[in-house]
């Protein structure tokens, strides 16, 4: 049995709570609403920031409480949310081994049934009446949108530094980690050094989640069940082209020219296909790859050693399981 199923049963009441509430909070009476939520909820995906939410809570809580499932619940729609506006902003094809809502539907019903999820996970929130909690996903909605408009400006510099690419990650993808695992800890009355340490923990996970993201960007489609070779052809510069500059770093200029040739209104034109190839081929000659796996396994040390402050259970454990079976790629 996997990783994520032995969690699901161990939590089997709290994760079909989760399951159940997401779906009721999402109904509506309009059809072609329900539809794409339906096709939405059909090919879901795994689930991580919800199973993390209630692992983070029953490591710290007596019990999972109805709260902190409502924050598991909150933390997966806005998730799927930013997924919908994601693959507008990325003009993708393939979400979750499927057709993206974008290219099945169209991109202005991704756009509203996006701010439909998130609409309806900012309600669920409201219904807690907890203004921290409150206050974390706040912060994390305009961190999703500030890291997606700096990746932007980013694109089009061609300048990202290496602290640059962590704080665009940061905010695009470890902020909702932080506040999934955070509020359903604080939810479930949590003693602060354990959401401190969670704290640090979702973190680290998050940045070490999207660094295996943009190394798996340059495997192929099928194994990752949406498009590859994406972020070259999109003028993104993430950590294994940041990390074939540091190891050869008489081609960077090069390379970013070539970059700056790249035409992301017109990703399939011959052209853009051999400068891509180009860029590819460099990153993979130049230990971009294994250097980018080093960096993810130095994270998943850091959120290792953060979990040592809390009570030793069979949660915990799985936190750290969490955080091995990612690094394993
Ligand atoms: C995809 O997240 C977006 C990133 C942060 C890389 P997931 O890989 O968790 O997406 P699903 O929900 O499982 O499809
Ligand atoms: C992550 O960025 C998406 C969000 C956190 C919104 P990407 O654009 O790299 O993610 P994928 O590859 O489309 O899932
Ligand atoms: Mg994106
Ligand atoms: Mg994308």
């Amino acid at each position: 049995m996997g990783l994520a199923e032995s969690i699901k049963t161990e939590l089997s009441t709290e994760w079909h709570s989760f399951e159940a509430l997401m779906a009721s909070t999402l109904e509506s009476d309009i059809p072609l609403l329900n539809k794409i939520n339906g096709y939405l909820l059909d090919n879901s995906g795994k689930k991580l920031r919800p199973l993390l939410a209630l692992v983070s809570a029953a490591a710290c809580c007596h019990r999972v409480s109805d709260a902190s499932i409502t924050c598991a619940a909150a933390a997966e729609m806005m998730h799927t949310a930013t997924l919908l506006h994601d693959d507008v902003v990325d003009e993708s094809e393939m979400r979750r081994g499927s057709l993206t809502v974008r290219s099945l539907f169209s991109p202005g019903a991704s756009v509203l049934m996006g701010d439909y999820w998130l609409s309806k996970s900012v309600n669920l929130l409201v219904g807690l009446g907890n203004m921290e909690i409150m206050g974390l996903f706040s912060k994390t909605i305009e961190d999703l949108a500030s890291g997606e408009m700096l990746q932007m400006e980013k694109a089009q510099k061609l300048d990202t530094t290496e602290k640059d690419y962590f704080e665009i990650i940061r905010c695009k993808t470890a902020s909702l980690f932080v506040s999934s695992v955070v509020a359903a800890a604080i939810a479930g009355g949590a003693a602060g050094i354990y959401v401190d340490a969670l704290r640090e923990y979702a973190v680290k996970l998050g940045l070490l989640f999207q660094v295996r993201d943009d190394i798996l960007d340059y495997s192929e489609t099928a194994a990752i069940g949406k498009d590859s070779d994406c972020d070259i052809a999109e003028r993104k510069i993430t950590l294994p082209l940041l990390c074939a500059f540091e190891n050869a770093p008489q081609q960077e200029a090069e390379m970013k020219s070539l970059m700056s040739d790249i035409d992301i209104t017109d990703a399939e034109s011959p052209k853009n296909r051999e400068l891509v190839s180009k860029i590819k081929s460099f990153v993979l000659e130049n230990g971009g790859l294994a250097s980018a796996r080093q960096k993810m396994k130095r994270l998943r040390s850091e959120a290792l050693e953060s979990l040592n402050i809390l009570p030793e259970s069979v949660y915990r454990k799985y936190l750290s399981e969490v955080a091995e079976a990612l690094v394993s790629i």
